[in-house]
């Protein structure tokens, strides 16, 4: 029996043998689904389809439940919630360290090392400073040379196990050269340079906010996509990845600085400790310094902190280590905090500054966001004239007035924030700042929907911010299904000057001649591409579609291609949906009750229509597309007389005259439910050429066979 055949038997036909191979089809197709979802954003089937998908494996599992399998989906919850990370016991506990903020602590600290160990005044205590690294501290066991396992800081005790994950990182050597102890744990941080946070968030918020269009198209999108906030939240989130192949394409540095267990004690000095971690191939911090006594040390703490801002990575202070491992030995630990070791922390970088402006600015879907722009000012040596100031309610929250002086702080060091204002400050007359209600970019109305956050500018089709995203959405698969046309094309296309709204798609034959002249478009070396010609020729098809297609082609807000279909069979024609949703633009008209009482849509939704067609260059872009493209009235009006109208059907094998695609949707337009596998429930098989199992399926449980004539005859396709 073929997959789909035995996907479509009832599970209480099953015998036992099929159950056990039900069971692992099923378990290998959620996986897949799973990790097209978690890992990849990329779901292919929707939340219904995968819930049939485990309700079926329950099913199957709970009629033969010693079948039930060491992968089974119901033993694990999404990808996300996979076991977790194993525990791992350090061979000695990770400490903290305790804190000086002044030279009188780092003097208490030096006093107190003096009187434990007995040294009279006059002894110099030699240390070896090091920038104390904003990352996360980890274990990393090697016996006989060989790393073996590796584990996060956890609670000091016992951490978790993340030895796969440290195994993607370059900076990890995995053995190391002679001579070594047999045994010795060496530690470390692991951190991202500022650069390459910024570069991973910069990627992150832009899928964040495609994502965001696509939900607000109502398509299908992966989970919520999170933006990191500092480096450090991206070095933890990233090396505590359950699946490692994420982190191998996370930007981790390693650098090593201290030791834990160790079978032999492999140096006399931390400073030669830390050669020997260079000599086995550790990266060393190149800051860290032997400093021959107090005075040494408390220079160290102010050149690394006027150094801080030009680093490449985040540091939040730095770290004293008595240079002497014997002495070390004979301090020990108070609490969790050794003796001989303080980490001096810098204050966190705040400067004030007076607040010029408020800059909004429009996302490619149309978010507006307001900008501070500022008084250059100096925050840890790096001048700041910019912060965000995320959305109009956090202006209202801080009361930020332009005029105001305020203070900023650098998260994480890299990404300044307005923290507040200082209120004795305030210039006279100083107002409330009022978000506007238009797009600074195209002067459409903005909106800002009930209990969102986000206020979007409305003129979709005409906002030169958002165009490059909307053409993109226009020509996909799923909506005009250009092909030829991807994002690269278009963005080509558009930097050109040659398509800035959808109708100059159509418009483009008149310059062939311009892209047959560009590299990789026209012929080049003689002979001619066919590129151009290809691409015309892709545009010259679509210029009739049918109406949903039309519609969801538009990208209107929350209007996905369900929605769009619903539109679409309730008023049939373009003519008569254009002018319904014109009228539907006054609150509390016929057409806009008509509207929102139509099973699916809604009046949330048909606000959204209401906002676009209100828009009156919406009006015009649509006008003027409509003058170049043709939507295809919606046939559904037969329906309910059709024979296929109400009943189940499934094509299988090649259709001659038209596509899967094609037979499917027009079907639809007959008000037919199109399925995929064959049950007692079918009611038509449409069967095409080499037509397998599902057409000996149909005439075992004796359902009418349809030839591809018959179908079309019963149709009405001439
Ligand atoms: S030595 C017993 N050296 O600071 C000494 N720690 O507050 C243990 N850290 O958990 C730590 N840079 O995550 C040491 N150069 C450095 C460090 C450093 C950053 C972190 C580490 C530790 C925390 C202690």
């Amino acid at each position: 029996m073929t997959e789909a055949a035995l996907r479509a038997r009832a599970v209480d036909a099953l015998t036992e043998e099929e159950a056990a191979a039900e069971l692992a089809a099923l378990a290998a197709e959620i996986a897949r689904h799973d990790a097209l979802y978690h890992r990849q954003d990329a779901p292919e089937i929707s939340d219904a389809d995968y819930d049939a998908l485990v309700r079926r494996n329950r099913a199957v599992e709970a009629r033969f439940p010693e079948l039930l399998r060491a992968d089974s989906p119901s033993r694990r919850v999404g990808a996300e919630a996979a076991e977790g990370f194993a525990k791992l016991r350090h061979g000695v506990p990770m400490l903290s360290l305790d804190n000086a903020f002044s030279d009188a602590d780092f003097s208490e600290f030096c006093a107190r090392i003096r009187r434990f160990l007995g040294l009279p005044a006059e002894e110099r205590l030699a240390f070896v400073g090091e920038p104390k690294i904003d990352g996360l501290s980890v274990n990393l066991l090697y016996e006989a040379g060989r790393f073996v396992r590796g584990a996060t800081r956890g609670d000091g005790t016992e951490g978790e196990d993340v030895t796969q994950n440290l195994l993607t990182l370059a900076d990890l050597p995995k053995r190391l050269p002679t001579p070594f102890p047999t045994r010795i744990e060496i530690r470390g941080e692991v951190f991202c340079e500022k650069a390459d946070f910024l570069a991973f968030r910069a990627a992150q918020a832009q899928a964040a906010e495609e994502r965001e269009a696509r939900r607000a198209r109502s398509e299908k999108v992966g989970p919520a996509i999170t933006v990191p906030v500092n480096p450090r939240n991206f070095a933890a989130g990233s090396l505590r990845q359950l699946d490692p192949a994420i982190t191998a394409q996370r930007p981790l540095k390693l650098f090593a600085y201290a030791m834990g267990e160790a079978s032999e004690q492999p140096a006399e000095t931390h400073g030669a400790w830390l050669q020997r971690l260079r000599d086995w191939g550790f990266r060393v911090n190149p800051e860290s310094t032997a400093l021959a006594d107090e005075a040494a040390a408390l220079d160290f703490q102010q050149r690394i902190g006027a150094a801080r801002a030009g680093l490449s990575y985040d540091i939040d202070g730095v770290v004293y280590k008595l240079d002497r491992l014997d002495w070390q030995r004979r301090l020990g630990f108070v609490g969790r905090a050794p003796r001989w070791a303080i980490a001096w922390k810098f204050p966190a970088e705040q400067a004030t500054t007076v607040l010029l402006d408020i800059q909004i600015q429009v996302g490619r879907t149309g978010a507006l966001t307001p900008r501070a722009v500022m008084q250059p000012v100096g925050v840890g040596g790096v001048m700041v004239t910019h912060a965000s100031l995320h959305n109009e309610d956090e202006i209202a929250r801080k009361d930020v007035r332009i005029g105001d002086a305020v203070i900023l702080q650098r998260a994480g060091d890299v990404i300044p924030q307005i923290l507040g204002i200082v209120p004795e400050k305030r210039p006279e007359g100083a107002q409330p700042f009022v978000f506007p209600a238009v797009c600074p970019a195209c002067g459409s109305h903005a909106i800002r929907p009930e209990g969102e956050v986000v206020r979007r500018c409305t003129g979709g089709l005409i906002c030169p911010a958002q165009t490059v995203e909307r053409l993109i959405h226009f020509t996909r698969r799923n909506a005009m299904d250009i092909e030829g046309l991807g994002e690269e094309n278009i963005q080509t296309l558009f930097d050109a000057g040659l398509v800035k709204s959808p109708a100059d798609i159509f418009r483009l034959h008149a310059h062939a001649e311009v892209m047959r002249t560009w590299e990789g478009w026209g012929g080049k070396a003689g002979r001619e591409s066919k590129k151009v010609a290809n691409l015309l020729a892709a545009i010259e098809t679509r210029r009739r579609v049918p109406l949903e297609r039309f519609i969801f082609a538009l990208g209107i807000r929350r209007i996905g291609e369900a929605n769009a279909k619903l539109l679409a069979r309730h008023y049939h024609s373009f003519a008569e949906w254009r002018a319904k949703m014109i009228a539907a633009t006054t609150i509390g008209s016929e057409a806009r009750e008509e509207l929102g009482s139509i099973q699916g849509i809604g009046p949330a939704i048909a606000t959204e229509l209401a906002e676009f067609f209100v828009e009156a260059r919406n009006r015009a872009a649509l006008d003027d597309l409509a003058a170049e493209v043709t939507p295809e009235d919606s046939v559904v009006a037969a329906a309910a007389d059709s024979a296929f109208a109400g009943r189940t059907l499934v094509f299988t094998g090649t259709l001659q005259t038209m596509s899967r695609d094609e037979a499917e949707a027009q079907a639809e337009r007959l008000g037919a439910k199109v399925t995929k596998s064959v049950s007692k429930k079918t009611d038509f098989v449409v069967v095409g050429a080499e037509a397998g199992s599902k057409a000996t399926k149909a005439a075992e449980l004796g359902l009418r066979i349809l030839t591809e004539a018959e179908w079309r005859e019963m149709a009405g396709i001439a």
